[in-house]
């Protein structure tokens, strides 16, 4: 069987990927300069894609750049954070495992008799140091990028994905406080910090009173557009031997509301479902599958929801404007306006909508049809 050519749940990289120029070319001169990045989108639209692809073009281009990726999508904990930190420098300026070795026993001396490493497996490397001790002293691990950076005489661009997830470690505020003393001494290394939780991060970079408060260059992510959804999918269906005309491929970008992930699982299954041309019918059969194959994630969120959160989140898909208005507030049973400010707060926190000061929308097109269409049955 052919595979298909698109791809999601999967990073898009090289051929996947489309568009996003402008932001691939700010974050690529942002990386050169050292400049420090923190990057913010909603959930799947396309962050860590950006940053790989951005990445892999700069390593490409420019050896005396080298790119260290963390993902604290699992790290729990500081002491997990500091382990990961290290573990991931020495992996990203070491090509062999001896190498990498050598740059631990150089650079981080002072933990070393307790750090131990599994020769057949490099991500196998255990710092057998206790967290009391390393609660004492992380300097060493907090300044190793611009430590190897200097003595290298290279530039080390850290990426930290799901920055969000500090801010679920005991003392939050303590422990950025410790990171931005550290690491905006450092000249040899740039930082880019991104995740989805925007509230959370904006505070976090934003609000004067936190310690990352003007860190460095704050960039929303956009979604793509129509247009480049709709270029990209013609191009991807034609490189395959299919085809798909333009008002079908809008279609596609439309239904999923440009959003990355689901365009490019609209686009996957319309594709599977294509012989040669593909029709309306196709892509409308393609998008019920996904609504239907989601109906029980969806069903579950449903259950755990109040009914003044639906209510919201109801006013909302009708296209409500003033939620905190009297007229809304009695529409959709919403209590009192104090109670709308703490139903938008406990939804944006589980990622179930995003504030902007634009408009304030559900975060998952799909969830959004499935609320409207089958769960409060509203005329489409
Ligand atoms: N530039 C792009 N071109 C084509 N497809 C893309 C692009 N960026 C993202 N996608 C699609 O969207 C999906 C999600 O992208 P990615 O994982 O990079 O998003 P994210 O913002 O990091 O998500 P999360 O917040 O969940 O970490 C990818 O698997 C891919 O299908
Ligand atoms: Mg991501």
């Amino acid at each position: 069987m052919e595979t298909s050519p698109f791809v999601f749940g999967k990073l898009a990289t090289m051929v996947d990927f489309t568009d996003r120029e402008t932001e691939a070319d700010h974050l690529a001169s942002n990386f050169r300069s050292l400049i420090n990045t923190i990057l913010i989108s909603p959930r799947r639209w396309g962050k860590t894609s950006l940053v790989n692809h951005v990445s892999q073009r700069l390593v490409s281009q420019e050896p005396e750049i080298k790119i260290c990726h963390i993902d604290l999508f699992n790290v729990r904990s500081e002491e997990e954070f500091y382990i990961e930190l290290a573990t991931q420098i020495l992996k990203s300026t070491s090509s062999k495992w001896e190498e990498l070795a050598q740059n631990a026993k150089e650079f981080l001396s002072r933990l070393l008799p307790k750090i131990s490493f599994s020769p057949d497996d490099q991500s196998e490397l255990s710092f057998g140091i206790g967290w009391n001790e390393l609660k004492k002293n992380p300097n060493d691990i907090l300044d190793l990028a611009e430590t190897i950076a200097v003595a290298r005489k290279y530039k080390i661009v850290v990426c930290i994905d799901e920055f969000q997830s500090i801010g679920d470690y005991k003392n939050p505020v303590a422990f950025q406080k410790k990171l931005r003393s550290h690491w905006q001494r450092h000249t040899h290394v740039a930082y880019c910090l991104y995740g989805s939780k925007r509230h959370m991060l904006l505070d976090v970079f934003t609000n004067p009173s936190m310690p990352f408060y003007k860190f460095g260059d704050l960039m929303f992510l956009e979604k793509i557009k129509t247009e480049d959804w709709v270029e990209f999918i013609k191009r991807r269906f034609s490189e395959t031997g299919k085809e798909i005309n333009h008002v079908d491929a809008t279609r596609i970008a439309d239904l999923a509301e440009n959003h990355s992930y689901y365009v490019q699982q609209i686009a996957q299954q319309a594709w599977l479902r294509t012989e040669n041309l593909c029709t309306d019918e196709i892509v409308e059969s393609a998008f019920q599958g996904i609504i239907n194959q989601l109906g029980l994630l969806f069903t579950n969120i449903t259950e755990s929801l109040s009914n003044k959160q639906l209510g919201l989140l109801k006013a909302i898909i009708s296209g409500e404007r003033q939620l905190s208005s009297q007229s809304t507030i009695q529409n959709y049973n919403l209590g009192t306006s104090a109670n709308v400010l703490r139903l938008k707060q406990s939804l944006q926190s589980r990622e179930i909508i995003d504030i902007t000061p634009e408009q304030t929308d559900l975060q998952d097109p799909m969830y959004k049809y499935w609320l409207r269409v089958v769960y409060f049955k509203m005329k489409v």
